[in-house]
C-alpha cells in the first residue's frame, strides 16, 4: 500500500459501499492504488472479499467523486454509514433498556415514600393508587356522595398518583365526557371535601379570592373560594378554566407553583400558605389539544403555553361502547346488557357523524344515560329522545340523529328490517 497517497477526506474515500443484502448484496471496495492521487475501485456481488470481482480499475480523484455520487444516487451506502445506522438503532434499543431501569429506580423510590408517608389501612385505592383518606376536620357537607356507578378506567391511575404528589390537574375534553365527575368521586372515596367554581361568567375575582364588606357597621374582610380552599385543605375545581378572566389567571399562576402560596393584596400582603390537602383542579372544553372545538364552546380564550405548562393536561375522551354500556347498566341497573350496548352504540355513532362534521352537536355520556333513564320510564325510545336529546340540538341534526337511532333499533330488535 502507498503511504504517500493523499488524504482527500477526514476519513478517506477508502471503503466498502454496499447495496442490498444476502443474495442481491453488491458492494464497490474502493483502495488506495499502487500510483500515488490514484484509487483502485472493484466491484463484485455478496460479501466484498469472497466471490468474484467483475470490475477492477484505478481512477483519478475528480473520477472517484464522481462515481461516489452516482453510487450514492444508485442506494449504495457505506459500510461506516451502515455501522451509524445501526449504532443508531441499538442506542434507541440502549435507551429504551436505560428507561426501564430509570422506571424501576423510581418506582423502588415512589414505593419507599409511599411506606415513610405510611398509608393508612383505611386509605381508599383508585385503579391500582393508594391515597390517604382527608384529615377529619372536613366538614361531611363538602364532601361529594360515592357515585357506585362511576367508573375509573385506565387513566385514573396517573392522575390519580399526581394528585397524591400534589400536582395540578387539568382535564380537557368534551362536555360531559365525565372530567368534573372523575375528580369529584376521587374525593368522594377519599373523603376530601370539594369546592367548584365556574369562570363561564359567573365567578368575579372578588368572589374568588376576597372581598371587604361592611357587617353590622364594621369592615370585614370575607375570604373568596380559592383562599378558604387554601387554608382549610378542600380540593378546588375550577371548572371551564378557558372563560377565566385574565385577573383570575395572573391569580392562579403564582398559586400553580409546588406549594404555591396567595398573596392577597387586598389584605395588606397578607400570605396564605396552602394547608397539606389542598388540590386544585380546573376542567376546561376547550383549551390545548381541544382549541380546535373553539367554535363549539363560544367564548373560551386559548390559554397560553406558560400557562399549560404549570399543569398536567389530561384530555378526557368519550368512553368506549364497551364502558360506557357498562355504565349504563351500573348506573341503571334495570336496563338490560342488550340495550345498553345498543345505546352505547348509537352514541359512538353520533359521536363519529360529529367527528365527520356530519352533526354540528357531540353526544355527551351525561345526554346518554338521561335519555335511557327517559326511556325506562316512558318505555318510548322516541318520546325519551325528545326532552333528552332532539330539543337540544338543531333541526337537521335531530333528523340524523333520528335516522341513526332507527338503524339501531330496527338491527337490535331483530325484526327481520335492513336498514
Ligand atoms: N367514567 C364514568 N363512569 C360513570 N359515569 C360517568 C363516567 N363519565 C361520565 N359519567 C357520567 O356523565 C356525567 C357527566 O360527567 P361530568 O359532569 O363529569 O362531565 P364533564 O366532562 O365535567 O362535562 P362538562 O364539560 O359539561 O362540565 C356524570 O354525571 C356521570 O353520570
Ligand atoms: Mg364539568
Amino acid at each position: 500500500m502507498n503511504t504517500q497517497a493523499p488524504a482527500v477526506h477526514d476519513n478517506g474515500p477508502e471503503g466498502v459501499y454496499l447495496r442490498g443484502s444476502g443474495a442481491v448484496r453488491e458492494w464497490w471496495r474502493v483502495s488506495l492504488s499502487e500510483r500515488a492521487h490514484m484509487f483502485r475501485i472493484e466491484h463484485g456481488h455478496g460479501a466484498a472479499g469472497s466471490g468474484a470481482v467483475d470490475i477492477d480499475t484505478v481512477v483519478d480523484l475528480d473520477n472517484l467523486e464522481a462515481k461516489l455520487l452516482k453510487w450514492r444516487r444508485e442506494g449504495f451506502v457505506s459500510e461506516a454509514g451502515r455501522e451509524d445506522e445501526a449504532r443508531a438503532v441499538a442506542a434507541g434499543s440502549r435507551f429504551a433498556v436505560e428507561l426501564q431501569r430509570a422506571v424501576e429506580l423510581e418506582r423502588e423510590a415512589r414505593e419507599a415514600r409511599a411506606a415513610n408517608r405510611s398509608v393508612p389501612p383505611e386509605a381508599a385505592h383508585i385503579g391500582s393508587v393508594a391515597m390517604s383518606p382527608a384529615p377529619q376536620s372536613t366538614p361531611p357537607a363538602l364532601v361529594p356522595r360515592v357515585n357506585d356507578a362511576y367508573l375509573f378506567t385506565a387513566r385514573a391511575d396517573d392522575i390519580a398518583l399526581d394528585i397524591v404528589e400534589n400536582r395540578r390537574v387539568m382535564l380537557i375534553g368534551h362536555t360531559g365526557s365525565g372530567k368534573t365527575s372523575f375528580i369529584e368521586q376521587v374525593a368522594a372515596r377519599t373523603g376530601h371535601g370539594v369546592l367548584r367554581a365556574n369562570m363561564n361568567g359567573q365567578t368575579t375575582i372578588g368572589d374568588f379570592v376576597g372581598f371587604w364588606t361592611v357587617k353590622g357597621g364594621e369592615t370585614v374582610w370575607v375570604d373568596g373560594v380559592l383562599p378558604v380552599a387554601m387554608r382549610e385543605g378542600y380540593w378546588l375545581i375550577i371548572d371551564e378554566l378557558d372563560f377565566a378572566e385574565p385577573s383570575i389567571l395572573a391569580v392562579l399562576t403564582a398559586v400553580l407553583e409546588p406549594n404555591g402560596r396567595l398573596l392577597l393584596k387586598e389584605r395588606g400582603n397578607e400570605i396564605v400558605e396552602p394547608h397539606p390537602s389542598f388540590r386544585l383542579f380546573a376542567t376546561a372544553n376547550a383549551a390545548g389539544a381541544m382549541s380546535a372545538y373553539r367554535h363549539l364552546y363560544q367564548g373560551a380564550n386559548l390559554l397560553n403555553e406558560a400557562f399549560l405548562d404549570r399543569w398536567r393536561v389530561y384530555l378526557f375522551d368519550y368512553l368506549s361502547k364497551e364502558e360506557e354500556a357498562e355504565v349504563l347498566v351500573r348506573t341503571l341497573p334495570s336496563l338490560t346488557p342488550a340495550i345498553a350496548q345498543t345505546l352505547a352504540a348509537i352514541a359512538a355513532d353520533c359521536r363519529a357523524a360529529f367527528a365527520r362534521e356530519d352533526l354540528a352537536s357531540t353526544f355527551s355520556t351525561r345526554r346518554l344515560i338521561d335519555w335511557a333513564e327517559l326511556m325506562l320510564r316512558t318505555g318510548d325510545v322516541e318520546r325519551a329522545a325528545g326532552p333528552a336529546i332532539y330539543a337540544k340540538v338543531s333541526a337537521e341534526d335531530a333528523a340524523l340523529i333520528r335516522s341513526i337511532i332507527r338503524h339501531h333499533a330496527i338491527f337490535d330488535a331483530g325484526d327481520g328490517v335492513s336498514g
